[in-house]
């Protein structure tokens, strides 16, 4: 069984737009987003699919759910089919266990930390309004920083009172545990005494996604700079640091809207933005950013627009959270505030317009903030000027698509006024590095169809002369797997054994190449065409690319090659979960079957077209040509078949 941490995560990760948008074209329809339903056979789109709900429904049929009831249905998968093609799909790690009695406890003991949580936070903001203490210091606190009623309601601010135990005392009369108190570190248990770990600081509840108080940020008033400013809730079975988001509740809705997200340092800057009508932006809250909190805002939108304050050393610190927001695939744009300024202080003292004009305006991309950052110190300085180049190439390089790569290096080459190719020649050089790096552990993510399944349905169809479907295969394999690296054996010069790493588009390009195949379906050709164009520039489009080409022919087609009627099919993933000793190996026979029993196929209608003409041949000579034609195609046949068998029966 899959644990529910797991079930959680995963269904927390899984954009239903993007699990949807891999069966179903959808176009954007105000909040929703609109496709035709692939459930029953419409003109008119009426499928909609909510990305901040995270469901679907068709208005025509009536059919609705998430992301994983929409794959049971469509693929027609089980309940841990869907979740199984889900923790692939977004790399998540499945946990798997039976379930004991003490998980089971587990489950409502988080239930009842949750409890105490809410609990914490009524008294707290009870305390803000209500008690004398409260609204002498934490109220007039609030309200000196400009912080309205609206706003202090929205966000549930508090204030802990001075007494030692105020929080601790009220919770044990309210009936509330000691053990939960202390578990989610409200309470600190020393000595035989029990004491608050928040006193007399404001009080910054912290949300999770459904908008429940799991944790707390409390800001000392105090002066005395001996006093840590912020005192935050310790991690907890309810709070795991690096995979939250402070103010992410409030913020999905217009992140969606706006398909951006602005990223901020303080609890504070969230807070005045919103005040200023800027609702799409969340904190790390002083932690350094995490892939997990990168992923999470993955699921509203790719576009993060990251907010700085002036300060030299948060600056380069921020290079790193860049690096990773471009390794997850997703577009960063940085702002930089005067100095001295942050988006807090900033919004506080400009009228709500300006603060929307400055972040819009001065919004750089990542090549454009490191130049501008350290222009000056690489002015004259060739070495440092080299070494600016060579990390931000680093950066580029980080990117998976090839396509957003080249345009950055074109980028870089102007800015730095340095020639194109010698990027793209130190760009290459770090991919394939990394590539080595890594080639073993994607491998394994990575779902590669079985050579046999593909013979299989191959002989279904033997009663029909046409090659289309073997170039559907070959096609969706090579946009699929194109990037991946494989290891050939070849011979130099010397005639010496020699292991070489191509990708396996060039695998696949060369084994069409020396045959001259070309495809029968007209368009499949000419994506083919274009793949083989981009190659040439060492960029290896993906999928993704022809699914949003804005040929409409090429991408309808690719978009048709997503769905594949076999390739979910109820036990491929559990085939495919066994047997992943030699993914390398697997990836190389895939190929091999695809390109050859492409061959084969091509072959056997040449044949069969041979054999008409012989048939019509008239004179003699004709029929001796034929014949021998015949013979040659027959050997090729052969060879192809026995490539195919070699490979099969390893
Ligand atoms: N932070 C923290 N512990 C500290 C200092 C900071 O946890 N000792 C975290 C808090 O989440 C804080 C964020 O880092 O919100 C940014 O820090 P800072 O800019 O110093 O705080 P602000 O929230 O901006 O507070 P203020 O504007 O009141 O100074
Ligand atoms: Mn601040």
């Amino acid at each position: 069984m899959i644990n529910k941490e797991t079930i959680q995560s995963i269904i927390e990760t899984a954009r239903i737009e993007e699990v949807v948008g891999e069966f179903v074209v959808l176009k954007k329809r105000g909040v929703n987003l609109l496709g035709l339903c692939p459930f029953h056979t419409e003109k008119t789109p009426s499928f909609t699919v909510s990305a901040s709900k995270g469901i679907y429904k068709c208005f025509g049929c009536g059919k609705a759910g998430n992301s994983v009831n929409f794959l049971m249905e469509h693929e027609h998968l089980t309940y841990p089919e869907a979740l199984r093609y889900l923790a692939k799909k977004y790399f998540i790690e499945i946990e798997e266990e039976h379930e004991t009695p003490e998980q089971l406890l587990a489950q409502s003991e988080k239930e009842s930390l949750l409890h105490v949580t809410a609990f914490a936070q009524t008294f707290f903001t009870k305390t803000l309004l209500e008690s004398d203490e409260g609204k002498a210091i934490g109220l007039s606190y609030f309200r000196e920083r400009g912080f309205d009623d609206k706003t202090i309601e929205k966000f549930q601010l508090g204030y802990s009172p001075e007494q030692w135990d105020g929080l601790t005392k009220s919770a044990i009369e309210n009936g509330y545990k000691l053990e939960y108190l202390v578990t989610t570190g409200l309470t600190i248990s020393k000595d035989e005494r029990n004491y608050d770990r928040f006193r007399s600081r404001v009080m910054f509840p912290i949300h999770n996604l459904t908008g429940r108080v799991i944790g707390f940020g409390g800001r000392t008033l105090s002066t005395d700079k001996t006093k840590p400013k912020y005192v935050n809730s310790p991690e907890s079975e309810i709070y795991h640091k690096s995979n939250v988001l402070y103010g992410l509740s409030f913020a999905k809705t217009a992140i969606i809207a706006h398909d951006n997200c602005c990223l901020v340092e303080g609890y504070t800057d969230v807070i005045s933005l919103h005040m200023s009508g800027i609702e799409n932006v969340v904190a790390s809250s002083g932690t350094s950013l995490t892939v997990d909190q990168i992923k999470l805002i993955r699921r509203y939108t790719p576009n993060i627009t990251i907010l700085y304050d002036g300060d030299i050393a948060g600056i380069k610190a921020s290079f790193r959270g860049i690096d990773m927001i471009l390794e997850e695939g997703m577009n960063v744009k940085i702002v930089l505030f005067p100095d001295g300024e942050d988006p807090d202080s900033y919004a506080r003292k400009h009228r709500p317009a300006e603060v929307r004009d400055f972040i819009q305006d001065n919004a750089v991309d990542f090549i454009a903030f490191k130049t501008n950052l350290l222009v000056g110190e690489t002015a004259n300085d060739p070495i440092k000027k080299a070494n600016l180049i060579k990390e931000i190439v680093g950066t580029i390089s980080l990117i998976p698509d090839a396509i957003i790569r080249s345009v950055f290096t074109r980028e870089c080459s102007a800015t730095m006024k340095i020639p194109e190719q010698t990027l793209i020649n130190e760009l290459n050089k770090l991919r394939r590095k990394k590539s080595l790096q890594k080639s073993s552990a994607v491998a394994e993510e990575q779902e590669i169809p079985e050579p046999t399944e593909y013979i299989a349905e191959q002989q279904l169809v033997t009663d029909d002369t046409s090659t289309e479907s073997q170039e559907k295969e070959l096609l969706r394999f090579l946009l699929n797997y194109g990037s991946q690296m494989i290891e050939m054996d070849t011979l130099d010069e010397d005639g010496e054994k020699l292991k070489v790493n191509i990708t396996l588009a060039f695998f696949i390009l060369e084994e069409l190449s020396r045959d001259k195949m070309s495809f029968q379906n007209e368009v499949y050709q000419s994506v083919l065409e274009e793949y083989k164009e981009l190659s040439k520039k060492d960029i290896t489009p993906d999928m993704q690319y022809f699914v949003n080409h804005t040929d409409p022919v090429k991408s309808a087609a690719v978009i048709e090659l997503l769905f594949n009627p076999y390739e979910l099919s109820d036990n491929w993933h559990l085939k495919h979960k066994i047997n992943v000793t030699k993914e390398d190996e697997k990836l190389k026979e895939s190929a091999i079957s695809y390109v050859y029993g492409l061959k084969l196929r091509k072959v056997d209608k040449m044949i069969s077209e041979n054999m008409d003409e012989i048939k019509k041949a008239t004179s003699e000579e004709e029929q001796i040509k034929l014949q021998q034609k015949h013979k040659s195609l027959m050997e090729a046949k052969k060879i192809f078949a026995e490539k195919l068998t070699r490979t099969m029966t390893r």
